[in-house]
């Protein structure tokens, strides 16, 4: 028995943030990130919507890429200040996760960080807001999961929170808002998407209704990731882009991931690289690692009328080099020192990582440490 969980409401298409004017409540915070949302007029937009709906609106800016525990509980005490009844996430997934959090202190505010971070644990949210989730990066998927990604910098580790009540309420994919992403940003998070889809595809949990989102949106990127890099302006690529995240979100938030996450969370949360490039560099040599567990792969490659597991492999250091990544940490330019400093401790919380429990094959201490390895320096893993 199984179930699948996603929000309650998708609007979906060049436009649809419109849809705010739709909205009921009385008082709405937007929780946004760095500046690109008000630069590029989405946040006036948004609030202009909303108080046609006759909403009040108080703004929170500038959560920064991977949020930090520090930033979530500033956010919480705006919005024990505010009292609103609706909380929207606006911009990249950093601000949205950030207000994800957020929300759960407000609701709960006796609740530790700790106590939060072991999955399925967060009680019922709800009680005094709605959460409406709003992207402009077409990567995480995150206005359809159940995760929100926050960043210990004490101990730098990133902790997926993981709770169906996290799934927002309403999600509102409009590419028009992805428009003004940069190539390198776009590249990044688009490779984040195709990551959730082939984590999502051979997890542990994937089922007939995480296939086949995961197998359109695998196609789908594939197809239109190069164009959306090489010009970003044109609406429809962008669309398909928000619209294959959207549904590699909903694949991984029910099918869960794997040892791509599991590695990706520990060195993002040491060093200084986009998750989605992380992803990107440690996607392959996976594939090869995992292939030995599941014949899966074969399916993603005859998606792209190949054959094998190891041509998948192939096919994703092609579309990896297309969009201008590097194919190892090395390349990318982490330091050799800094990175055998750290390797140990990485293994071990790589290894204790929630997304490693639905990985198809479960590595040993040796095993997930070859790999960290071989994606450092850009060798084929063969474990
Ligand atoms: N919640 C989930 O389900 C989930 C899943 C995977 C990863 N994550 C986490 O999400 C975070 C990454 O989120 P992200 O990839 O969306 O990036 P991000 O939110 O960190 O944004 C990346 C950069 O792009 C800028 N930006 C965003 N949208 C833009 C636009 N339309 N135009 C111009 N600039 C724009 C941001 O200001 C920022 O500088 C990581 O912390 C990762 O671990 C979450
Ligand atoms: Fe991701």
């Amino acid at each position: 028995m199984a179930a699948f969980t996603v929000p309650r409401q998708t609007f979906h298409g060049p436009g649809s943030l419109e849809n705010l004017k739709e909205l009921k409540g009385k008082k709405a915070v937007i929780v946004t990130g760095g500046g690109s949302m008000k630069r590029f007029g989405f946040l006036e937009k948004s609030m202009a919507l909303l108080a046609d709906a006759g909403i009040a609106t108080a703004v929170l800016e500038g959560v920064e890429a991977d949020p930090s525990v520090e930033t979530v509980m500033r956010g919480v005490e705006f919005f024990n200040r505010e009292n609103p009844d609706l909380i929207i996430g606006l911009g990249g997934c950093s601000a949205i996760d950030a207000a994800k959090a957020m929300w759960v202190f407000y609701e709960y505010p006796n609740a530790t960080f700790e106590e939060i971070t072991q999955p399925f644990t967060i009680q019922p949210l709800r009680n005094k807001a709605r959460f409406v989730a709003i992207p402009s990066t077409s990567g995480t998927g995150t206005e359809a999961t159940c995760v929100a990604v926050i960043t210990d910098t004490k101990k730098g580790i990133k902790y997926p929170l993981v709770s169906y009540e996290l799934c927002p309420d309403i999600a509102i994919v409009d590419g028009e808002l992805a428009v003004s992403m940069p190539a390198n940003v776009t590249a990044d998070t688009g490779m984040d998407a195709l990551s959730h889809d082939v984590e999502a595809f051979v997890a542990a949990l994937a089922s007939p209704y995480t296939d086949a989102l995961a197998l359109d949106s695998v196609r789908s990127i594939f197809d239109n990731l190069p164009k959306a890099y090489d010009d970003g302006s044109q609406i429809g690529v962008r669309q398909a882009m928000h619209d294959a995240s959207c549904l590699a979100g909903m694949a991984f938030s029910n099918a869960i991931l794997g040892i791509v996450h599991s590695i990706a969370h520990q060195v993002g949360g040491m060093f200084n690289i986009p998750h989605g490039r992380a992803n990107a560099i440690l996607m392959p040599n996976v594939v090869r690692f995992n292939r030995r567990a599941t014949d899966k792969y074969r399916q993603l490659a005859q998606a792209l009328g190949k054959e094998t597991a190891e041509d998948f492999a192939q096919e994703l250091e092609r579309l990896r080099q297309r969009v201008g990544i590097e194919d190892s940490f090395q390349a990318y330019g982490l330091a050799a020192d800094a990175w055998q400093d750290k390797l140990d401790a990485m293994v071990q919380n790589a290894l204790a990582d929630p997304c490693t429990g639905t990985n198809p094959r479960q590595p040993s201490a040796g095993e997930m440490k070859e790999i960290f390895q071989c994606c450092f320096v850009g060798k084929i893993v063969d474990c």
